[in-house]
C-alpha cells in the first residue's frame, strides 16, 4: 500500500503497523468492561440481571483505577479559555477596535481570518464577552450577537435569528421600563405633561409588547423579516456587534444579500449603530463578495497565524494543568501531540482532541499513566475517525468507485489504472442496480478521491501509448469496505471477495 503523501505523518494508513488484523484498535484490545464480563459470567457467577441487592462488581472494577481526568470538559472544543495565550496582540487588535463601542461610536468592521484551530471562535467569543460585561457599567448598551454559520447558514435563518434575539430582548426592557413608568407615575399628579408623555411611551411599549411575537423559523418573506430585524434593534438605542462566524459558509450557501444588508444598515437606523465580524478559514470567499461589502466588511483585518509547536505546547501546558490530575502525564506526552498538531497546519483543536483521546485510551485501559505511545494511538485513531466520515458522506457513485478499488486492491492488485477500475465498476453497478457512469467520469470522481486523500492517483507515461494513472488505495482496506456497505442498497452477496 502506498503512503506517500507528505502531509500525512505517521503509519496511520498502514495497516499492519496498528494490529496484524487491520481491526480497529478499540475493538481488539480487551476492555475492563470485556474482562469483567467475561470473568463474571464464564465463571458461572450469576449474570447482574439474576443479582439481587449485591452488585457484581462491574463499574468497582473500573472506578478502581486511577483517575485520569479531573475536568476532561476543560480539552473540549466548546470550552472557552479565559486565557489565550500567543493570542494577546490579535485580541488586543480586536479590542482595540471594539472600544469605540463603549464610547458609542460605531465600530469599524472586521474580518478575522486564519487556518483551522488557530483560536479565532476562542479570541472573538473572549473579546465579546469582555465587552458586554463592560458595556454593562456604559452608558449606552453594547449588545455583542454571535452566529455561526455552519449551523444557521441561510439568509432567512440568520435574520429571523438576530431578529428574535432582539424582539426578546426589548420585551424584557420593555417590561422593566412599564415597571419603571407605573413607579413613575404613582409618584405624579395626573394633569402634568410629564404624566402625560409617560402615558404615551406606556402606551406605545403596551401595544409593541401585544403585538410583537417574534419571527416564526420559517415561511415570512425574507424582506420582511430584515425589516422585523431592522425595527427591533432601532427599538432601543444600542450599539450592536454582529459577530458572523463561518461567514465562507454563509456566502457559499447563500450569496452575500445578508452581509449587503447588514454593512448598510447603519445609513437608515435612528437610534442604533451595528458593526460585523466576519470570521472565516478560507478567504476565498471574498472574491464572490460585490465589491461594495468587500471593502466594507474588511476594513480592518486581523489574521490568526498557525501557531508552531512551541506556542501549542504552552497552550496545552496551561489546559492539561486543569485537566488531568496529578502526574498522569508522561514525559514527552504534551510536546508529541504539539508536534502532530504543529505538522497539521498548527491547529491548536487537533492538539487538544489528541491528548484527550490519548487521556481516554489510558482510563479505559487502566494503563495508569499517558505515554507517548497513547498519543501515537489516539493520532491513529482521530485519522481512521476522519477517514470514516470522509467515506460515509461520499455520493453512491463514488463510493461504488472506491469499492471497485479496495476489491482490486484486496485482489493483490495495488496500481491499477482507470481502466481496470472502471470494468469492476460497472459489474458492481450490474449486481446492485445503480446507473452506470461514462469512463470519463469515472475518472473525475478518482481525481475526488484523490483530493479527499481516500486514493492515491499519479499519472504515469507509458511511452508511445500516452499516459495513463496509476490508482492506489490510501486508506485502511478492510475498514474501508465495512463503512462503504454500510449503505442500505449493498446486498450481503456483494461483499463476496472480489472477482
Ligand atoms: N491561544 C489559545 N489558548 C488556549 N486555547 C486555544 C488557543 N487557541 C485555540 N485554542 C483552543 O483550540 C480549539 C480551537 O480553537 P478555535 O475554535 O478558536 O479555532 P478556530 O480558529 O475558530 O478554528 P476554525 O477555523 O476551525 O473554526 C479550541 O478548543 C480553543 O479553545
Ligand atoms: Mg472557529
Amino acid at each position: 500500500m502506498s503512503n506517500d503523501n507528505p502531509q500525512r505523518p505517521g503509519p496511520p494508513y498502514d495497516e499492519s503497523a496498528s494490529n496484524a488484523s487491520g481491526e480497529d484498535p478499540r475493538e481488539t484490545d480487551t476492555s475492563p468492561q470485556e474482562r469483567a464480563t467475561t470473568l463474571n459470567w464464564d465463571e458461572n457467577v450469576p449474570s447482574p440481571t439474576e443479582t439481587s441487592g449485591e452488585n457484581s462488581g462491574l463499574f468497582d472494577d473500573l472506578l478502581s483505577g486511577a483517575a485520569i481526568f479531573d475536568r476532561k470538559e476543560v480539552l473540549r472544543p466548546s470550552f472557552t479559555p479565559n486565557n489565550l495565550p500567543h493570542r494577546e496582540s490579535q485580541i488586543n487588535e480586536m479590542a482595540t477596535i471594539l472600544v469605540s463601542a463603549l464610547r458609542g461610536d460605531t465600530p469599524s468592521n472586521i474580518l478575522v481570518y486564519g487556518k483551522t484551530g488557530t483560536g479565532k471562535t476562542a479570541s472573538a467569543k473572549f473579546v465579546s464577552q469582555e465587552l458586554e460585561s463592560t458595556s454593562d457599567s456604559y452608558e449606552v448598551p453594547c449588545d455583542v450577537e454571535y452566529i455561526n454559520c455552519e449551523v444557521t447558514d441561510t439568509k432567512y435563518r440568520v435574520l429571523a435569528q438576530l431578529a428574535n434575539t432582539f424582539i426578546d430582548d426589548n420585551r424584557r426592557r420593555a417590561n422593566e421600563e412599564l415597571d419603571e413608568i407605573a413607579a413613575e407615575l404613582e409618584a405624579l399628579s395626573d394633569g402634568t405633561p410629564e404624566a402625560a408623555t409617560l402615558r404615551e411611551r406606556k402606551a406605545t411599549l403596551e401595544e409593541y409588547l401585544e403585538t410583537e411575537d417574534g419571527v416564526p423559523m420559517t415561511g415570512w418573506p425574507t424582506d420582511r423579516v430584515y425589516n422585523e430585524f431592522f425595527e427591533a434593534v432601532d427599538f432601543y438605542q444600542r450599539v450592536v456587534v454582529i459577530m458572523v462566524d463561518e461567514i465562507d459558509k454563509l456566502v457559499e450557501k447563500s450569496g452575500d444579500d445578508t452581509l449587503y444588508n447588514l454593512s448598510r444598515m447603519n445609513s437608515d437606523l435612528e437610534n442604533s449603530r451595528v458593526s460585523l465580524i466576519g470570521i472565516s478559514n478560507d478567504l476565498k470567499f471574498t472574491d464572490f463578495l460585490d465589491p461594495r461589502v468587500k471593502s466594507s466588511l474588511g476594513e480592518e483585518e486581523i489574521v490568526f497565524p498557525p501557531y508552531d509547536a512551541n506556542q501549542i505546547q504552552d497552550i496545552l501546558d496551561q489546559r492539561a494543568d486543569t485537566a488531568f490530575e496529578d502526574d498522569v502525564l508522561g514525559d514527552g506526552v504534551i510536546p508529541l501531540c504539539a508536534a502532530f498538531a504543529a505538522q497539521e497546519h498548527g491547529d491548536a483543536r487537533r492538539a487538544l482532541d489528541l491528548l484527550r483521546t490519548a487521556g481516554e485510551l489510558v482510563e479505559r485501559s487502566e494503563a495508569g499513566t499517558i505515554e507517548t505511545s497513547h498519543v501515537r494511538q489516539a493520532q491513529e485513531r482521530i485519522e481512521l475517525d476522519r477517514i470514516v466520515e470522509a467515506i460515509q458522506t461520499l455520493p453512491t457513485q463514488s463510493k461504488l468507485i472506491l469499492l471497485a478499488i479496495i476489491k482490486l486492491h484486496q485482489n493483490g492488485e495495488t496500481d491499477v489504472n482507470t481502466g481496470e477500475v472502471f470494468n469492476v465498476y460497472k459489474r458492481l453497478c450490474d449486481r446492485v442496480g445503480a446507473d452506470k457512469l461514462t469512463q470519463r467520469r469515472v475518472t473525475d470522481l478518482i481525481s475526488e478521491l484523490d483530493m479527499l486523500g481516500i486514493v492515491n492517483a499519479v499519472v504515469v507515461s507509458k511511452g508511445r501509448y500516452g499516459r495513463s494513472k496509476e490508482i492506489s488505495l490510501s486508506v485502511p482496506a478492510e475498514k474501508s469496505r465495512e463503512v462503504v456497505t454500510r449503505d442500505a442498497w449493498f446486498d450481503e452477496d456483494d461483499l463476496s471477495p472480489a472477482e
